[in-house]
């Protein structure tokens, strides 16, 4: 099934949540290129503020990009930020939300605090309900609107593997994509010029993780005692980093220091990148798809739990599983990828 396709982003308004970092950053960027007025907004005033300028910057004239500050898991917040937006582009009416906005957080349900889970499972389920209540009528007053919910390849595969449940985010993203296929009827019966895409990224390489840390009201990395940097480290990426020569085995916490720069430097614009994930969401909205598997990894998932609903925990695949996109992508940073 596919809906109607968008010919072009041009002359529209966009709302993008989480448009501080990673993809919704890209999001706004790429939309503000097109020629779309962007009304975007993200926990983190500062961030938020850099987008929107360096969007609105690079955009071409007679649009519009501008920064907000909410909390998508604040019902009031989000309605403050719709009348803000409105007020801000003199509009009656907005033509795409892109809810996007969300954290990691809430790993296993028997070990992490009941808060971490809860304001997890807000900031990503109640973050994307709350923008469809708030922006529905405004995208039905559009005549033409598109909504947008950001999910993961969580919500169809709950584990990231050996040691690491990932309860609160699986369940805020089977949430976030049982709502948005069960919208489908929903806006065909009752409200048919608008429609709803569901976009599920595999891994993308971004800041969701220190960012999450922010969310969840906890101090940066670099703010953390000796003990604290140290307790944040699992015991699988101890293992792994140490294998990796990257850490003696009686590493201390100054070496941790010195490590994570380094690292977050070496990774920076490897593997996929928030600008290629923004890209194919935006080429997905445009090809009228419903459903967009974003990246390599996702349609590999996609296909491996179709075929056997058990995959996700037959952890002695994985190896096999990623294989070929490993192969791809060593092949790919030594240059000897087709093109
Ligand atoms: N990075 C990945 O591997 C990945 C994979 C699949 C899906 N996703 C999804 O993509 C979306 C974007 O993630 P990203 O990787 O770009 O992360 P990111 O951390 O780089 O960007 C997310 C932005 O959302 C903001 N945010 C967090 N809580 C908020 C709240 N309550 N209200 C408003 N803004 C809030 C953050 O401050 C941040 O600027 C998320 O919904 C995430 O679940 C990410």
């Amino acid at each position: 099934m596919t809906i109607p396709a968008v010919d072009s982003f041009a002359g529209k308004l966009a709302v993008v949540t989480g448009g501080g970092s990673g993809i919704g950053r890209e999001l706004v960027r790429q939309l503000a290129a097109q020629g779309c007025s962007v009304a975007a907004c993200d926990l983190n005033p500062d961030t938020i503020a850099v987008t929107a300028a360096t969007a609105w910057a690079a955009a071409p004239p007679g649009l519009r990009v501008t920064g907000h500050t909410c909390d998508v898991s604040d019902e009031a917040q989000v309605q403050r930020f719709r009348d803000e937006l409105l007020a801000e582009h003199a509009s009656d009416h907005v033509d795409l939300v892109f809810a996007n906005a969300g954290i990691y957080g809430g790993g296993s349900f028997v070990g992490d605090s009941r808060q971490e889970w809860e304001r997890t499972f807000a900031i990503n389920w109640w973050g994307v309900y709350f923008c469809a209540r708030t922006f529905l009528p405004l995208l039905i007053a559009s005549g033409d609107g598109v909504l947008v919910n950001t999910c993961s390849v969580a919500g169809f595969w709950p584990t990231a593997g050996a040691g690491a449940p990932i309860t609160a985010y699986a369940a805020s993203e089977f949430a976030i994509k049982g709502f948005s296929e069960a919208l489908i009827e929903d806006l065909r019966s009752n409200a048919p010029q608008v429609r709803v895409v569901v976009a599920m990224p595999g891994v993308v390489n971004t800041e969701i993780y220190e960012n999450s840390q922010r969310a969840l009201g906890r101090p940066a990395w670099d703010q953390l005692s000796d003990a604290g940097l140290l307790e944040l480290i699992p015991d699988r990426t101890r293992s792994t980093l140490i294998e990796m020569g990257l850490l003696a085995e009686d590493f201390s916490a100054d070496d941790l220091r010195q490590l994570i720069p380094r690292m977050k430097e070496k990774i920076r614009d490897q593997g996929f990148t928030p600008a290629q994930a923004a890209a194919g969401i935006l080429d997905g909205v445009r090809s009228g798809a419903w459903r967009i598997l974003v990246g390599e990894e996702a349609k590999m998932l996609d296909e491996q739990v179709r075929a056997n609903p058990e995959a996700p925990f037959n952890y002695d695949n994985y190896a096999e599983m990623y294989g070929p996109l490993i192969a791809q992508a060593q092949a790919k940073a030594s240059g000897t990828a087709e093109p």
